[in-house]
């Protein structure tokens, strides 16, 4: 007979506790849901910020939320209505499920990426529990198919929606201009167009694995001086690494010439604003991170916004992913694959317990990806 109680990663906000706990198992109750063992799940930022008790929220009635947002898992049960899936697949899940209201367009059109209520869930983060656990079930519609041959990456491929979505932005925005040469071949847009990668933890270098695939010239610029594992991972990709130690933004800008695209996957906004102010003309910048509340610091608006119009530049903020980017996630994984295997699989620094939660979640980050790996 299957368990009816399962180890979980919950976080507990009342209390402020994050421990092991108690999880009742899921069972399928609804013809289009599907039952699938964890197997593997990412530890990221937003996890760790989750155990400071600033983000996040359990569901309703429920004191803890299970943690993970990042999971590959096999199926091991189907309902009757399913037909995309059967018991062995393995499969990731999308991260955010729609709010409930009848007049939001976005949620009502399986775009809860764009959900105008505020009122959506994300698993593992607001309001309905995550995949740090042995079991979960899910409706088909939101779990993506995995091939096997990406079994030993695929936990990385939530991340790497990040990415996927952003760039789709770029190609929607930039649209409206005459940006891609029309010499350009369809397989890559970005060819002669400079990108800057600002980063270099998991988002970052996945966001320039996408973008150097894309044929931008790519350069990410990190904090830590080179040579270090991270800057000769990506200058490994075909891509540069500068340190901001090293080079002031101003000397990044000369360095590159014009700055197309920026890509944002670090998370605090005084480098990226500072970084703003040298996107060059028709430029577009991609936040992607969540900082925390700090004190207001000094920007130069004036510059910048005298340069968002001169310069026709557009700032966009993405979050989220819908069901194009996990497939185009998934796709750009095995090409990441074949063209890089050693870099790719580097990515994911180690593979843990469930017990070891605490030195992952709330002990010092290091590393890249770091993973709970639960078969
Ligand atoms: C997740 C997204 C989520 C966002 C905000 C990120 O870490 O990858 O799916 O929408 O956090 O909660
Ligand atoms: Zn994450």
């Amino acid at each position: 007979m299957a368990k009816s109680m399962m180890r979980a990663v919950g976080v507990l906000p009342g209390t402020r506790e994050v421990r092991l706990i108690e999880h009742q198992a899921p069972g399928i109750t609804a013809a289009n849901q599907v039952k699938i063992r964890s197997l593997e799940v990412g530890v990221c930022g937003t996890d760790r910020e989750i155990c400071t008790f600033v983000y996040g929220s359990p569901p309703a009635g429920f004191e803890y939320l299970v943690l993970g947002h990042e999971s590959l898992g096999e199926v091991v049960e189907v309902g009757v209505g399913v037909s995309r899936f059967k018991s062995g697949d393995l499969v990731v899940p999308s991260v955010r499920r729609p709010c409930p209201h009848a007049h939001c367009l976005p949620c009502r059109t399986d775009k809860q990426d764009f959900c105008t209520t505020g009122d959506f869930t994300e698993r593992g983060i607001k309001m309905i529990h995550g995949f740090m656990t042995e079991y979960y079930v899910d409706e088909e519609k939101y779990l993506t198919c995995v091939p096997p041959e990406l079994r030993d990456v695929a936990v990385l491929v939530e991340p790497l929606t990040v990415a996927e979505k952003g760039l789709s932005q770029v190609w929607d925005v930039q649209r409206r201009l005459p940006w891609i040469a029309p010499t350009t071949t369809a397989d890559r847009p970005g060819a002669g167009k400079n990108a800057v990668v600002l980063g270099a933890g998991p988002v970052g270098i996945l966001g320039a694995m996408v973008l150097v695939v894309n044929g931008f010239k790519t350069c990410v610029y990190s904090r830590s001086k080179a040579p270090n594992p991270k800057s000769e991972l990506v200058e490994s990709l075909g891509a540069k690494y500068i340190s901001a130690q090293v080079e002031s933004v101003d000397q990044l800008a000369e360095r590159i010439g014009n700055i197309d695209l920026v890509y944002e996957a670090v998370g605090t906004a005084k480098i990226s604003y500072e970084l703003l102010r040298v996107l060059g003309l028709n430029g577009i910048y991609i936040f992607t991170g969540i900082p925390a509340p700090k004190p207001s610091l000094e920007i130069d608006a004036d510059i910048i916004m005298r340069n968002l119009v001169l310069k026709n530049q557009v700032v966009v903020g993405t979050v989220n992913a819908d069901r194009a980017a996990f497939e185009g996630a998934i796709r750009d994984l095995g090409i990441f694959l074949k063209r890089w295997p050693v870099a790719l699989r580097s990515l994911i620094t180690a593979r843990y317990k469930i017990e070891q939660y605490r030195d992952l979640l709330l002990g010092k980050a290091n590393g890249i990806k770091n993973v709970i790996a639960l078969d």
